[in-house]
């Protein structure tokens, strides 16, 4: 009995362990469409983070809700703004949440040269 009560504590920390990975942020699902030094779905990172010019002003329009208004690569280039919605979803899934994490990540990528 002792030993099944301290398998089943045992596997509940395991889970409390998964559930944290799970909603941490981690920036290797950007790369499906990002790259630091050159565009791929969306812009390039080395260009996103000139336009922003530090993480906390990139975290700041995170944290505003990232509204397309605010987004300064569609302001730079209106190339990107037919995108915009797919973006969108990726800030919901992905960054809401972990907003300074996020844009700390992406400039630790730029500074590092790969995401
Ligand atoms: C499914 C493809 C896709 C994924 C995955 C993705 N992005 Fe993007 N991203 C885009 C596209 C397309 C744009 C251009 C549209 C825009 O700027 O809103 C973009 C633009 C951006 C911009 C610039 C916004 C602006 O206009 O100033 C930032 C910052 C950004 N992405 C961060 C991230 C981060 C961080 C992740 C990972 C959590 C991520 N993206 C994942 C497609 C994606």
């Amino acid at each position: 009995m002792k030993k099944a009560l301290i398998i089943a504590a045992v596997a509940s920390i395991g889970m409390m362990g998964v559930a944290t990975e799970a909603s941490a942020f981690n920036v290797k699902k950007c790369k499906a469409c990002h790259a630091v030094a050159k565009n791929k779905v969306g812009p390039a990172w080395k260009d996103v983070a000139a336009a922003y010019g530090s993480a906390d002003a990139l975290a700041a329009v995170f944290k505003g809700g990232f509204k397309v208004g605010d987004r300064k690569m569609i302001q730079a280039n209106g190339k990107w703004k037919g995108k915009a919605g797919l973006m969108t979803g990726q800030f919901k899934h992905l960054i809401k949440g972990h907003e300074d994490e996020a844009a700390k990540a992406l400039f630790d990528a730029v500074a590092a040269g790969k995401i």
